[in-house]
């Protein structure tokens, strides 16, 4: 496994839609676990392939620890309720700002060997889910914060 250079804010390829992913390979199952490593180093919850400048429907989330959820052309299924917590991106250090997300979400993905998997998260997994689908479309969490909060 390798570490991979985390975007920042002001990368064009953070703004961009994100192509499906086709072959579930070597090369995906690599990536992936790049991807984690990366996201635990930065001490995030979750990472989307974009964030490591590749432009493919995947992203890793992990709330807590040990708690993996690989994601490959993920699409949201179901939603309900509201919250509204803070949030920020290891794409925009420093900054953090406060979201209305559905306080429950389900997601439909693929799993790494391309079988389809369903998770149900609330709270912060519900945040943590739809946030980082939203950079497989190029949006980031300072696109529908409510309001930001200075340090
Ligand atoms: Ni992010």
């Amino acid at each position: 496994m390798a570490k991979r250079n985390i975007v920042k804010v002001g990368d064009p390829v953070l703004r961009k839609v994100s192509r499906p992913v086709e072959k579930f390979d070597d090369r995906l199952h690599t990536l992936l676990d790049d991807m984690v490593e990366t996201m635990r180093a930065a001490n995030g919850c979750g990472l989307a392939a974009p964030q490591v400048g590749i432009l493919r429907r995947i992203a890793v989330v992990e709330c807590v620890e040990g708690e993996v959820f690989e994601l490959i052309n993920p699409k949201i299924i179901a939603f309900s309720g509201t919250q509204e917590e803070q949030e920020g991106c290891l794409s925009i250090p420093g900054e953090a700002g406060i979201t209305r997300r559905p306080k429950y979400v389900t997601v439909r993905a693929q799993d790494r060997n391309g079988n389809t998997v369903e998770y149900t998260g609330s709270d912060l997994l519900a945040r943590a889910f739809c946030h980082e689908l939203d950079h497989l479309d190029g949006k980031l969490f300072t696109d529908c914060a409510i309001r930001m909060l200075n340090d």
